[in-house]
């Protein structure tokens, strides 16, 4: 396997496990969870959910950018040479990034404080706030992997 291929795979493994674990998280567990379990317990759930998963979204937050600069001077020699979609790509991994880091840095300790304390109602809306974030986030990956399969020449 070339260094170019290694590197690619690396690059599509990493969004693949960041937006297929969100589409999974939000189109398939989330309405899973509300049928089968009641209030608490659907918090407890996910107090043991989202930190699981977070340290998958970590290792793709830090290879997407690595294995992405490479590629760039691997495939088009530098950023100035890089085409437009690239350069959207490279955009949006900062939207993705700051969102995450908005539910991981203050969302999840709201939930968690809201469950150690039984202050259920704070709970559910920590809760909310991230179910919000992530949807966002979901489309915004799913954008970015539809952009970069369809390379627009813009
Ligand atoms: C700093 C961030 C990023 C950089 C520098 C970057 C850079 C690149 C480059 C150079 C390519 C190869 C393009 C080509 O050969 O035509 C690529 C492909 C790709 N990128 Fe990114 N990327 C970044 C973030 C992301 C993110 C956040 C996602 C998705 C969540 C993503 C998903 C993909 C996919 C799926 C491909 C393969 C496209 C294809 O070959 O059909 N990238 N990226």
């Amino acid at each position: 396997m070339s260094l170019v291929a290694f590197v690619y795979t690396l690059h599509v493994l990493s969004a693949v496990v960041w937006v297929g674990g969100m589409f999974f998280a939000w189109m398939i567990l989330r309405p899973a969870v509300i049928a089968a379990l009641e209030g608490p317990s659907r918090l407890k759930l996910w107090l043991q959910v989202f930190p699981r998963f977070f340290v998958w979204v970590w290792c793709a937050v830090v290879l997407l950018p690595v294995t992405g600069i490479g590629m760039i001077h691997l495939n088009f020699s530098g950023f100035q040479t890089a085409p437009r979609y690239v350069q959207v790509m490279m955009g949006l991994y900062v939207v993705m990034v700051a969102l995450f880091l908005r539910i991981s840095t203050l969302n999840l300790p709201q939930l968690r404080k809201a469950v150690a304390a039984e202050q259920w109602p704070d709970g559910v809306a920590a809760l909310g706030r991230i179910r919000r974030l992530v949807g966002i986030n979901l489309i915004v990956g799913i954008v970015v992997v539809a952009i970069a399969a369809m390379r627009p020449t813009f």
